[in-house]
């Protein structure tokens, strides 16, 4: 498959901003261990997120609350040690960084250090626009993220389109400047109108890169293991699966069961 894209040995910050010069789509997914890290970065990803959808995904928890900063640590590290040219963002968990500017910064040293992740990303508008100014300060690199926040969904209850109205659009755009303005490098926008997204992306200079928010953004981002169809109960219409994992890993199980059952496994070419 052949598609033109930058040869960049290491992607960086400034790469991805390079891409959105150039008019060159940028392509994220996210990753939580070494083994599917390593096959996505080999495959040429641009962007692998170390998202807290681990919560759900590898921990099986309703949301991304329960997740905690030395579990996104772990979880980052190993996805660090896969890859050898995707730029790696990790997310900042839920309570790592809302109490104040102290603790976000704290948080996104330990993130830095502990796991060789190469930026954060936070969810929020003007409300944590101090706490990313001094993340910031530490030459630590953040992404920015609107529209849906999976964290705040209690406040919201329900995970629907966001943004619809023209008051909430308003504020998102005003959100979004804010971020660019105090050094955000790139910005995730999650399922808002496809229109509103185009408006931020063309109005930013920095990569806007959206799930759920249409083709007119900078770059697109998909939970690997949606993607992948290993979940299936998931099935928001901005998904598209590129495999149906969750079928052919059962059947493949059902055909061990049945062979170590039936003594078919293992035959005589696989014992000693
Ligand atoms: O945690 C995550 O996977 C995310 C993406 C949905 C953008 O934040």
């Amino acid at each position: 498959m052949s598609v033109a894209s930058s040869d960049f040995k290491k992607v960086t910050t400034n790469s991805v901003q390079e891409m959105k010069r150039n008019g060159e789509k940028i392509s994220m997914l996210t990753a939580y261990d070494f083994t599917l890290a390593g096959i996505v970065d080999k495959a040429g990803v641009d962007v692998i997120l170390v998202g807290d959808s681990a919560s759900n995904v590898m921990a099986g928890h309703e949301t991304t609350l329960p997740i905690t900063l030395d579990q996104m640590i772990y979880h980052a590290s190993s996805v660090v040690r896969a890859i050898n040219r995707a730029l790696v963002v990790v997310d900042l968990p839920f309570g790592s960084y809302q109490g104040n500017s102290k603790e976000a910064l704290g948080s996104a040293i330990r993130i830095m250090k502990e796991s060789g992740g190469h930026a954060v990303k936070l969810e929020g508008g003007i409300e944590i626009i101090e706490s990313i100014e001094r993340i910031l300060t530490a030459g630590i690199p953040v992404m920015g993220h609107l529209g849906l926040t999976p964290q705040s969904i209690y406040k919201f209850g329900t995970y629907t389109v966001r943004a619809r109205q023209e008051a909430e659009a308003e504020k998102l755009l005003a959100d979004a400047k804010a971020l660019e303005q105090a050094g955000c490098f790139a910005l995730v926008l999650e399922k808002i109108p496809a229109d509103l997204a185009e408006r931020v992306a063309k109005e930013l200079s920095i990569p806007v890169i959206g799930i759920g928010a249409g083709a007119g953004v900078d770059g697109q981002v998909l939970v690997l293991h949606d993607m992948l169809g290993m979940t299936h109960e998931f099935n928001p219409r901005f998904l598209r699966r590129y495999l149906d994992l969750y079928t052919e890993i059962n059947t493949a199980v059902q055909s061990y069961v049945h062979d170590v059952k039936s003594l078919e496994f293992p035959n005589e070419k696989e014992q000693y």
